[in-house]
């Protein structure tokens, strides 16, 4: 079953490149539109929508949150994320124009449900984001996207977050197409980006043996912070909490920028910092502030274990260890920076001797309150 991996965690990061390959396939019409696979709206619903909130838990969540980053900028409609058990105890605004976006793996679990079952009650449109057919989120939602990441067996999630990732930006660009607004232009170009992502993360995956060196080496430390900005905050979020669940660790996900407004206080005299660096074309602006955020840690005596864009030559001064991804789009990037965080978590864990699969007190699926 485990195909000569020694766990389905592993299994499941090598079926990435194939998983979001097979999430692209079929999407486009001979008209080069995009397509959703249920569908119980009409166009005109969602050209009325003009608020988007995600929804959704853990690794879901992280995959909404860079969601916002491109839904906002392809659509132009204001887009929110908020976590699912928080979000229908807060009374959120909502009415026929809000599109609601329920990510879940599962499609099971019973706080994106009930946030699902609250969004409807006040008449919004539901649109789920699932991995498994038939599941009980889908089945009450308006409309349907499913990630063909296959099973997920590993409790945490890998292949499912990168195709609930590639399943977000679809989303964006459908919007963005039916609105036919400014960027619905750029649908056809984004998409052929979207292609050349498999590939890209197979690269990544042929790079991980240094990353599996310094997993050996990192798995005595006390404690382990990521840092990034835009869309490599949820990134540096999704890396934290896969090695909280995996090795039992303190991990902690910041905001690059929010560093000096606390957090900075728990860097150390080697505490290692996993930074997450944006590429330095398009959006320089963004890149140069990490670059300094990365000088900030190392001058007060972290560790720095920087992953950066093949040929950013910036970094190299401040990095203590420099690991490198494909040239790839800003908002795309999350498909490539993501996975050397998913080794490394799988590789102390296992380091410390935990079973990886199936990590304490924890379930593939919560379907509890
Ligand atoms: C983390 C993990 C969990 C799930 C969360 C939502 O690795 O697997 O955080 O992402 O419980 O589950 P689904 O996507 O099934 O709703």
């Amino acid at each position: 079953e485990k195909s000569g991996y020694d766990y389905f965690m592993l299994k499941e990061i090598a079926e990435q490149p194939h998983a979001v390959a097979e999430t692209l396939l079929g999407r486009l019409n001979e008209q080069g539109d995009l397509l959703l696979d249920e569908v119980r709206l009409t166009d005109q619903d969602l050209r009325d929508v003009d608020k988007v909130f995600i929804v959704a838990c853990g690794t879901a969540y992280h995959a909404g949150m860079v969601a916002k980053y491109a839904i906002e900028h392809w659509t132009r409609i204001p887009c929110e994320v908020e976590l699912a058990s928080e979000f229908r105890y807060r009374d959120p605004v909502l009415d026929r124009s809000t599109l609601v976006v329920a990510i879940s793996q599962s499609g099971e679990t019973m706080d994106t449900l009930m946030a699902l079952r609250h969004a409807k009650e006040q008449k919004a449109r539901v649109l789920a984001i699932c991995n498994t057919n038939g599941s009980t989120i889908p089945r009450e939602s308006d409309a349907v996207l499913y990630t063909h990441a296959g099973p997920e067996i590993a409790v945490a999630s890998t292949k499912a977050f990168l195709t609930q990732l590639v399943a977000c930006y679809l989303v964006g660009l459908h919007l963005a197409q039916v609105r036919g607004i400014k960027y619905a232009d750029e649908v056809g170009a984004v998409v052929a980006q979207l292609q050349e992502m498999p590939q890209k993360v197979e690269q990544v995956l042929a790079m991980m043996e240094p990353i599996r060196k310094l997993a050996r080496e990192l798995a005595d430390a006390k404690s382990v912070l990521f840092i990034g900005r835009h869309v490599s905050y949820p990134v540096a979020l999704e890396g934290a909490l896969k090695l909280k669940e995996l090795a039992y660790m303190h991990a902690e996900g910041f905001a690059a920028g929010e560093l000096k407004h606390g957090p900075i206080a728990l860097i150390d005299e080697g505490t290692p910092v996993v930074c997450v660096v944006p590429s330095p074309r398009g959006r320089g602006v963004l890149h140069d502030k990490v670059v300094s955020n990365i000088q900030e840690v190392r001058a007060r005596g972290a560790r720095t274990i920087v992953i950066a864009e093949d040929g950013d030559t910036a970094v190299e001064p401040y990095a203590d260890h420099l690991f490198h991804v494909p040239v790839t789009p800003t908002l795309l990037a999350p498909l490539v920076t993501t996975v050397p965080l998913q080794v490394l978590a799988c590789e102390i864990a296992s380091a410390r001797g935990h079973d990886v699969d199936q990590p304490r007190n924890l379930a593939k699926s919560v379907t509890v309150e």
